[in-house]
């Protein structure tokens, strides 16, 4: 692995940053440009419409690329020998923001698709329900932990 590493260490460092820039970019996007345009909308049921379909292609985007930033991940992790380093706790920490992060991508997907089938329903009450929580809560903690993941990254860059 170490081998495959070394050899390929430029190209799976940028599928690294590629796929949080994908990932964090893409929400950052949806939450402050996007969702900001959507509350325009005057009528609710266009309104929920709009934004459960924005947030479906935005996972269908994203999923993809939070594989492959967990993939790399594991290479980066046998390459650089992080587990056995003085790096280990970092490397823990960044391992647990992208499980917290993906599990809350799951959880948003539920949900998504819960409002998605409220609204085929007529009912837009319990849509709203189920789509605030993602745009109020669940999106911007993914960015915070995203944006952390990101410093520990820049740090293990310049140190390692
Ligand atoms: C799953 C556990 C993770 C591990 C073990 C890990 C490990 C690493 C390592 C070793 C580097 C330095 C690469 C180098 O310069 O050679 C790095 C950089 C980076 N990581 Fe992660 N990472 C993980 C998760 C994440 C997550 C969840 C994000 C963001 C959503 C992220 C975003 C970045 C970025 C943007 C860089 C580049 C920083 C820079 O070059 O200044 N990583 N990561």
């Amino acid at each position: 692995m170490q081998e495959v590493f070394v050899e390929y260490k430029t190209f799976i460092v940028f599928l690294h940053v590629i796929s949080a820039v994908v990932w964090v970019g893409g929400m950052i996007a949806m939450r402050y440009a996007a969702h900001q345009s959507f509350i325009e909308i005057e009528s609710p049921a266009k309104r929920l419409e709009r934004i459960a379909h924005a947030l479906k292609r935005l996972f269908t985007i994203v999923l993809p690329f939070v594989i492959l930033l967990l993939l790399t991940a594991v290479m980066m992790i046998k390459g650089y020998g992080l587990s056995q380093s003085e790096f280990s706790v970092l490397s823990h920490a960044k391992e647990g923001i992208w499980s917290v992060m993906f599990i809350n991508l799951i959880v948003m997907m539920k949900r998504r698709n819960r409002a998605e089938k409220m609204l085929s329903d007529g009912d837009f009450a319990g849509a709203k329900g189920q789509l605030e929580l993602i745009g109020k809560y669940m999106v911007p903690i993914n960015i915070i932990l995203g944006i952390t993941a990101i410093f520990i990254g820049a740090y293990f860059s310049s140190t390692l």
